[in-house]
């Protein structure tokens, strides 16, 4: 069945931060790449008019994109705006208005999930969700039972096929030719499993702290803004079993079954943080104890797997702005007692480049040692390529699910931390541009250490 692309977007918090930071520079890049010709409606309860969306559209993209005055004519021509309150049905009236003859819309809430109810309930009232599809960002939720409700609140208007979840991580190409690595070649599956790796290490680094988002920031931390959603999207691509075809289904059928292998983590699997200075950011309680700096540890209880540890860690204030997977293997039964032996690893970096790197020993040239070499299989520098937004985006117009997580992931990702985001740990503190707090404890550090990312420059 040929799936309907969207001939119109609906774009709910036009006026807010996101549309400034992401949405409006995406929508420009899709211009400009060809990718976007059908109507654009943003919906906001701001008193602003037309004419104030473009201002702001305009600002948006020269400080967040690439501006080109073409591109933004058109986008100009493409723009709707209307002004209203999500609860009244003259809003919804005005949208169909605005829609015309427009019979596939994709709405994207850019809004609060409070208000997702009252939006799609709205939708389903004035006929404009029949043939359409809602796009929705994360986080999807702030546990297992409020991600439960807001899919019954999604599934009571849409069916799955037409719910896009977005996790703009999936939309990054790196972490998508994961996937590629694994699959399209042969090299790696042979020692991809239990017998060969001792532990998965992945870390996500960012040297800035919470960027005037301390509100919002301080409501969710570190374990529910990257670690839930990004980086176990990371931890399926590395764990998945290969799916049998490449289409949206197949391949979030692998990753589901990763992650019903994850057993729920216990307060000991994890470590949280707090930069020193965070409670005097606006918008932050004071005395809050919300991390800004976590570490958990994970088993992936499958046959490839058991055994294995997998060590995520992700943190605000710390050296680098880095995202990159570790993977150490066993030593070998090795002859070469003398030499002091590294394990051979393979590292992916995601982010600021993009590497795959295979570690190995290799003796000293007067060979009195070893000496662990990296043998650069490829590092690319960051290429002219789709932001994670215009992909996303454009991936959800089409109507390909692909690159969006499921119903069944979502629910699972959350039911693997709800009883430690709740449990209220320790928060450690630890100094701006450290790799966070001094003491962890011994179960949480991979064997070998943890592989603190260098980056050296662009
Ligand atoms: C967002 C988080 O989802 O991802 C931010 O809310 C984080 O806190 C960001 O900084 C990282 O994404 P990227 O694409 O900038 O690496």
């Amino acid at each position: 069945m040929t799936v309907a692309k969207s001939d119109a977007l609906v774009f709910y918090g036009a006026t807010g931060d996101l549309a400034y930071k992401k949405i409006f520079p995406a929508l420009l890049a899709m211009i400009r790449r060809g990718h976007l010709s059908v109507p654009v409606i943003g919906v906001a309860k701001s008193g602003w008019n037309l004419d104030q969306l473009k201002a702001r559209a305009k600002d948006s993209i020269e400080h967040h994109g690439d501006f080109e005055a073409q591109a933004f004519d058109k986008l100009c021509g493409l723009l709707r705006y209307v002004d209203g309150d999500y609860r009244e049905a003259s809003t919804y009236a005005a949208i169909k208005r605005e829609l015309g003859s427009a019979q596939f819309p994709a709405h994207y809430l850019a809004i609060p999930p409070v208000l997702f109810g009252t939006v799609v309930e709205n939708l389903a009232k004035t006929g404009c969700a029949e043939k359409g599809r809602v796009i929705v960002e994360k986080p999807f939720g702030t546990d297992l039972e409020s991600a439960r409700k807001l899919n019954a609140i999604l599934l009571s208007v849409f069916d799955e096929k037409s719910i896009f979840r977005i996790d703009h991580y999936l939309g990054k190409r790196p972490v998508h030719n994961m996937l590629f690595f694994r699959f399209a070649n042969s090299l790696f599956e042979p020692f991809w499993n239990r017998i060969y790796i001792e532990s998965v290490q992945i870390t996500m680094a960012e040297s800035f702290g919470v960027q005037g988002r301390g509100g919002f920031y301080d409501q969710t931390g570190a374990i529910r803004d990257v670690m839930q959603n990004h980086l176990f999207q990371v931890l399926t691509n590395l764990a998945m079993e290969p799916p049998v075809r490449t289409d949206s289904e197949s391949i979030r059928d692998e990753k589901i079954k990763v992650f019903r292998a994850i057993p729920t983590l216990t307060p000991e699997d994890v470590q949280r943080g707090q930069f020193r200075g965070y409670t005097s950011e606006p918008g932050v309680a004071p005395g809050s104890s919300v991390e800004t700096f976590g570490i958990l540890r994970l088993e992936v209880d499958s046959w490839r797997w058991r055994g294995v540890p997998f060590f995520i860690r992700a943190g605000k204030c710390l050296p680098v702005t880095c995202t990159e997977v570790l993977v150490r293997l066993k030593q070998p039964p090795t002859m070469f007692r003398n030499y002091d032996l590294a394990c051979n690893t393979m590292r992916m970096r995601i982010s600021p480049e993009v590497t795959v790197a295979l570690g190995a020993n290799v003796p000293s040239a007067d060979e009195s040692k070893s000496i662990k070499a990296e043998m650069l299989a490829t590092r690319q520098p960051k290429a002219e390529e789709m932001d994670a937004y215009e992909r996303v985006l454009g991936d959800a117009m089409q109507g390909d699910p692909t690159l969006f997580a499921r119903e069944d992931s979502v629910e699972e990702a959350w039911r693997i931390v709800d009883p430690i985001i709740k449990a209220g740990t320790p928060v450690a503190p630890y100094e701006p541009g450290t790799w966070g707090p001094s003491l962890i404890p011994p179960r949480l550090v991979p064997a070998g250490g943890w592989n603190d990312p260098i980056v050296t420059g662009p």
